[in-house]
């Protein structure tokens, strides 16, 4: 999985970037301004992130983590798309922050160096369907928080697996199959450039596999969060769960 989302997120991500969020230059000066409009949904979760040690995971080009980085945080990013990490490190020096950027794969790499290291781990957006081991995925992040830390996890509601047409699962929600789909920019481009966009492979998680995940680590549930789907506020759109490392990994 991670290999063919790797070709997908490094086919023109640096390109999708400018269009959607403006040149890196601007976006930064825009961040360095007014960094809480760019964290509006989850920062209420995070408390006061000044002084703190924050990994974002699959952080793509950095739009939340330079925010994070100018309210006071020290943020690391990892994320496996080089042309994601170009995006990034150009924002936070427009943004006049630090930033730490690694390109890895988040399911294999050697993360030892970072255990124990985090205050908070925020994942957010459109992650856990990258990832074909939930456990796994969970131990890892667990290891990187110091006691007392937190898990911020945000992402589409498993509930769009019956609703949401452009979900490859046919209406069920029980569905375990890998997918090809497209990755989340493939309408912006044109022509022989979306011919040639690679897919990704992704597998799309039920609401009790996540939680299950996420108790299985060792990490306590505090909070879950659910927001109305932008179109049809009846039904959920998307889930944030807060869950808190009790002791050292
Ligand atoms: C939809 S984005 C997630 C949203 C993101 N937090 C944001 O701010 O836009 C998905 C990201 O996951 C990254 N990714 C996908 N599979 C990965 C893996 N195995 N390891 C690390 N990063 C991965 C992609 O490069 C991409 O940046």
């Amino acid at each position: 999985m991670s290999g063919r989302n790797r070709a997908a997120w490094e086919h023109r991500a640096y390109d999708f970037w400018i269009q959607l969020n403006g040149t890196p230059q601007k976006a930064g000066k825009d961040m360095r301004a007014d960094p809480r409009k760019w964290l509006r949904r989850h920062l209420d979760l995070m408390g006061d992130v000044g002084g703190r040690d924050i990994v974002v995971p699959l952080g793509s080009n950095g739009r939340k983590a330079v925010p994070l980085a100018v309210l006071g945080a020290r943020v690391t990013v990892i994320d496996i798309s080089r042309e994601n990490g170009r995006y990034a490190a150009e924002l936070a020096a427009a943004a006049g922050v630090a930033l730490e950027y690694v390109v890895a794969d988040y399911a294999s790499c050697d993360l030892s160096r970072f255990e124990g290291r985090f205050d908070i781990a925020y994942m957010e957006g459109g992650v856990l369907h990258y990832f074909g081991d939930l456990d796994a995925l969970f131990d890892r992040t667990r290891k990187l928080l110091r006691a007392g830390g937190c898990l911020v996890l945000n992402d589409f509601h498993p509930f769009r697996k019956c609703v949401d047409g452009a979900v490859p699962t046919d209406g069920d929600y029980f569905d375990a199959d890998l997918h090809d789909a497209p990755v989340a920019y493939e309408d912006l481009l044109h022509g022989a450039d979306k011919a040639s966009m690679p897919k990704c492979l992704l597998r799309y998680w039920t609401l009790g596999e996540i939680v299950t995940g996420i108790a299985k680590s060792g990490l306590r549930i505090e909070r879950m969060r659910e927001t109305p789907y932008l179109t049809r506020p009846k039904i959920p759109g998307d889930f944030t769960i807060v869950a808190r490392a009790m002791d050292a990994p």
